[in-house]
């Protein structure tokens, strides 16, 4: 299998083409399987991939840091706060700088690739963030890797996937649950769209449980609904904490934060979705399954997305999948950044 991903941006696994998931997939096994072999060890050799933090991150940069240096480049940090970024407050410029256009076209100088972190908290409006990657994106030549915005998280939905397949085998037939729960943190959905998009996409059914006001963005509900048509699957949606679990293979519990959460704000939402306590993944519900493993992108909110039990027990498989942001990342970095086609 020969595809050419090099300098492609990947801000969305819904973007990129199915052979290049599966291509992304398949080398991210291989470079598990032989980790430290001289196969991939020079493949990022002199290269320098930037990683631009908006928000705090454990797995995303540390992952990172060591799939660069896996592959004998090496990772730098950066936030915004220590750059000259333009910053206007009402149309006024209140802090002299550059344009991203200009950081950029610089960064695109020094850099192999750019990885972009900018969460919901770090905007005022729901897809401000993922503009702002597009913007660097279009700025530079070097591939722009998305490393979580408030619309999307491939590596994650890669790293996701990769954990399916490794524990129940080809994921096309199978099904996902993906279900709310409640919790403390008022979460952005970007995991959990990535989730649904990337599972559809390779032939998985769907299954959406949330209570009723927690409905997600319904133009990338649609691209999920149109993804398991053209495959022959199932996309249902229930309001019921309780009825999704029936026969599933994947068991996805997150919270996340309602569609008014940028007008109402953290407090508010924090507020409302703690007191829905019957929302949780728990032993009794996961007994209803089709032996289905539970996933997670991690950092989990045990006690209220999910039980300790399940969470710490044999069917939990989100520190695999946490571990596979290391091999996802490698394989994306090696595609777009290596400056030669890789033979996967
Ligand atoms: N899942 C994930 O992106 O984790 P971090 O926020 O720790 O990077």
């Amino acid at each position: 299998m020969l595809v050419n991903m090099q300098g492609k941006d990947v801000i969305s696994t819904q973007e990129l083409e199915l052979n290049e998931i599966k291509a992304l997939l398949k080398l991210a096994h291989k470079m598990k399987d032989n980790r430290y072999g001289d196969e991939y060890n020079t493949l990022l050799k002199d290269k320098t991939f930037i990683m631009f933090f908006y928000n705090p991150s454990l797995r995303t940069r540390i992952s990172f840091e060591a799939a660069a240096t896996e592959l004998g480049g090496h990772a730098q940090f950066l936030q915004p706060k220590t750059m000259r970024l333009k910053q206007t407050k009402g149309g006024v410029e209140v802090q002299a700088g550059e344009t991203i256009e200009d950081a950029a076209k610089v960064l695109d100088r020094y850099a192999s690739g750019m990885g972009i972190r900018i969460l919901e908290t770090a905007v005022e409006n729901y897809g401000e963030g993922n503009a702002l990657i597009r913007e660097y994106a279009k700025w530079m030549d070097a591939p722009v890797i998305n490393m979580a915005g408030d619309k999307y998280h491939p590596c994650q939905g890669l790293s996701d996937v990769m954990g399916m397949e490794q524990h129940k085998g080809n994921p096309k037939g199978k099904t996902l649950l993906m279900t709310w729960g409640h919790g403390n943190l008022a979460r952005s959905y970007c995991s959990v769209i990535e989730n649904m998009q990337i599972s559809s996409r390779l032939g998985m059914n769907v299954r959406l449980a949330h209570p009723k006001g927690y409905d997600l963005p319904q133009d990338e509900i649609a691209k999920v609904k149109k993804n398991c048509q053209a495959n022959g699957m199932n996309f249902e949606l229930t309001n019921d904490p309780d009825e999704g679990y029936e026969n599933v293979d994947f068991v996805y519990s997150r919270n996340w934060f309602g569609p008014d959460f940028y007008e109402i704000g953290k407090e508010a939402e924090i507020e409302r979705a703690s007191k829905m306590t019957d929302w949780i993944c728990n032993e009794e519900r996961m007994k209803r399954t089709n032996e289905g493993l539970f996933i997670h992108p991690m950092p989990v909110d045990r006690g209220k997305e999910v039980t300790d039990e399940v969470a710490s027990g044999p069917r939990s498989i989100m520190v695999d999948i946490a571990e596979n942001r290391l091999h996802t990342q490698k394989s994306i970095m090696a595609m777009t950044m290596a400056g030669k086609k890789i033979e996967v």
